[in-house]
């Protein structure tokens, strides 16, 4: 009889979850939702209801939280193509259903042709665009790579079902959003510039479209039959080699043939009664969290309102001196000794803040990187998935910029990214994102770029209590830290957290960018305590899609509000 029901009730989420995938039709999202999708055992959280349909549907299969990301994850490069890909790189954080954690680094890489001035005019000046638009702008591919080492560690099902949703998507083509159809149209003349011609520029768009991507279908088909290889050094590289350097690129079937993905260890802390596993380098998520946390820990935050000016402040002041560190130390692991105990301990941090001061703002040209001494020996997105086994996984995939580079194989249907950019053309100077990178993060044949990408797992009395992560360049990391708090200290559900309007502060530039929707506030206060403000009409910090285990041990998904995001659970 309990059999009988747990067929009836696999059925009929089944048929659900069907419906979802045929209907694909995206309803709006209402501005502020207190309560997120509630699901006893399982959910995925994504850019995309499609891509978070699929991963559902692989769990409903029998499948675990990696088999649907593997899933989710090709879904969303059909579905969602801003970010998605098969032509960037990304970071996945995980905890095992008996509490083993690690994570995987498939951050793109530079090219071999790579030089440390490709990116300077013969005055020694950046050249505006070279490391963001068209082919000069691509590092190497890490994706495919990065699902395959998943997949080899964790996977239960065939590669071929989990790539299958994905194909029989991109044939039957995805209904274009309003959002979605805005970027398209806003950044047509940038595909013209990068591209002799991509079905991007078929058309304008507008909501309701569909898009059929028949190429990437092809593109997947072969990947699901020749595997790996097929990306790295099959079919699809030729096709990716040749495209990219007939537009003027560097890359080489050397390069994708050496690629690797890496196991790392993540970036481990308690802050007060939680565990937090966050993404370490050449992610520089985890490493910040830990020492913004440290920092404001002694302070007791909770005690002050939730965005009041103390809390501002207060977290202010310890994103100045944590993004100053993060400019001059971190960078690729493989290259760079980091010091990351020192980095992420409380007496570094704490000696950090000595300086604060509750009437005057520090100005960030008074902050420099702190002293250790090194002992020699911005498109994205963000996904959350627990299992039904208690499986969790935090993914933040990027092709960098919206689209990346603009530069689309037509022959395989797919973007590839513009993560060079994410290296510092010029040390000292400012990326896309504002961000300042020094020699540790220069240009060098082979290094992977610093990233913000901040995916990460929150543990609470030795149990699992929050999967989270965005994209958003520079404001990744203080969208992800703000989650934490509104959780760990305001005791806010996963909806209601990431509806809050945000804030952020990066050291340079010296300012605070709030949400236009931030009023909880009067910004006279902070500014006549020395702080900038800078609130831009459509400014949106991060897009976090989250997952929280509620007491109970049901879950709360947590979709952002700024996107098209949705969570589907069971
Ligand atoms: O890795 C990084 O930090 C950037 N490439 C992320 C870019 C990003 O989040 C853009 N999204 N909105």
């Amino acid at each position: 009889m309990a059999k009988q029901y747990y067929v009836m009730k696999k059925i009929i989420i089944l048929l659900f979850v069907s419906l979802l995938l045929i209907q694909c039709k995206i309803k709006p999202t209402p501005e502020i939702v207190k309560i997120g999708l509630i699901a006893d055992s399982a959910m995925v959280v994504s850019a995309r209801q499609e891509a978070s349909a699929i991963g559902v549907a692989i769990l409903i299969k029998g499948g675990n939280a990696f088999d649907a990301m593997i899933a989710t994850d090709l879904a969303l490069v059909v579905a969602y193509p801003f970010a998605g890909n098969i032509g960037g790189g990304g970071f996945t954080v995980y905890r095992t259903k008996d509490g083993k954690v690690g994570s995987f680094d498939y951050r793109e890489k530079a090219p071999l042709a790579a030089t440390r001035d490709m990116y300077l005019d013969e005055n020694g000046d950046v050249i505006p665009n070279k490391s963001t638009l068209g082919a000069l702008a691509i590092g190497v591919p890490g994706t495919v790579a990065g699902l395959f080492m998943i997949h080899k560690k964790f996977g239960t099902l065939p590669f071929s079902e989990l790539i299958q949703p994905a194909i029989d998507l991109a044939r039957r083509g995805v209904v274009v959003t309003k959002r979605q159809a805005r970027g398209m149209n806003k950044y047509r003349k940038y595909f013209e510039e990068a591209n002799k011609r991509t079905i991007f520029l078929d058309k304008e768009w507008n909501e309701g479209d569909t898009i059929k991507y028949l190429k990437l279908a092809e593109t997947f088909e072969r990947i699901r039959d020749n595997g790996r290889y097929e990306f790295y050094k099959g079919k699809t590289a030729d096709i990716l080699v040749n495209y990219v350097q007939n537009l003027g690129g560097i890359i080489t079937l050397e390069d994708l043939e050496e690629y690797e993905a890496k196991e790392r260890d993540p970036i481990v802390f308690n802050y007060k009664n939680a565990r937090i596993i966050s993404m370490s380098p050449p992610a520089s998520g985890g490493i910040c969290i830990a020492q913004i946390l440290k920092s404001i820990e002694p302070f007791d935050i909770g005690q002050y309102k939730h965005n009041s000016i103390e809390y501002i402040q207060l977290i202010t002041e310890a994103e100045r001196r944590s993004y100053a560190d993060r400019a001059y130390f971190l960078g690729d692991p493989d290259f760079n000794n980091i010091p990351i105990d020192s980095l992420s301990s409380s007496t570094y941090n704490n000696k950090r803040m000595q300086n604060f001061s509750w009437d005057n703002a520090t100005k960030s040209s008074d902050v420099s990187h702190g002293n250790i001494e090194i002992i020699e020996s911005d498109q994205t997105t963000h996904y959350s998935i627990i299992d039904q086994f208690g499986n969790a996984i935090a993914v933040t995939n990027t092709l960098n910029g919206a689209f990346g580079s603009k530069v689309f194989v037509e022959e395989g249907g797919f973007f590839l990214n513009n993560e060079m950019d994410d290296l510092s053309a010029k040390p000292g100077e400012p990326n896309m994102f504002g961000l300042i990178g020094a020699e540790a993060n220069a240009i060098e044949p082979e290094k992977r770029m610093l990233s913000s990408m901040t995916p990460t797992i929150v543990e609470q009395n030795g149990k699992l209590k929050m999967v989270l992560g965005s994209p958003g360049g520079s404001t990744i990391i203080t969208s992800v830290l703000q989650n934490i708090l509104n959780v760990i200290e305001y005791d806010m559900g996963m909806q209601e957290s990431v509806s809050q309007t945000r804030f952020h502060h990066q050291w340079m530039p010296d300012d605070i960018k709030f949400e236009p929707k931030f009023d909880t506030i009067t910004f006279a206060e902070l500014r006549s305590k020395g702080y900038k403000i800078d609130q831009s009409n459509s400014r949106i910090l991060g897009k976090v899609d989250a997952i929280l285990v509620l007491p109970d041990g049901r879950l709360e998904g947590g979709a952002d509000p700024r996107g098209d995001d949705k969570a589907v659970g069971f």
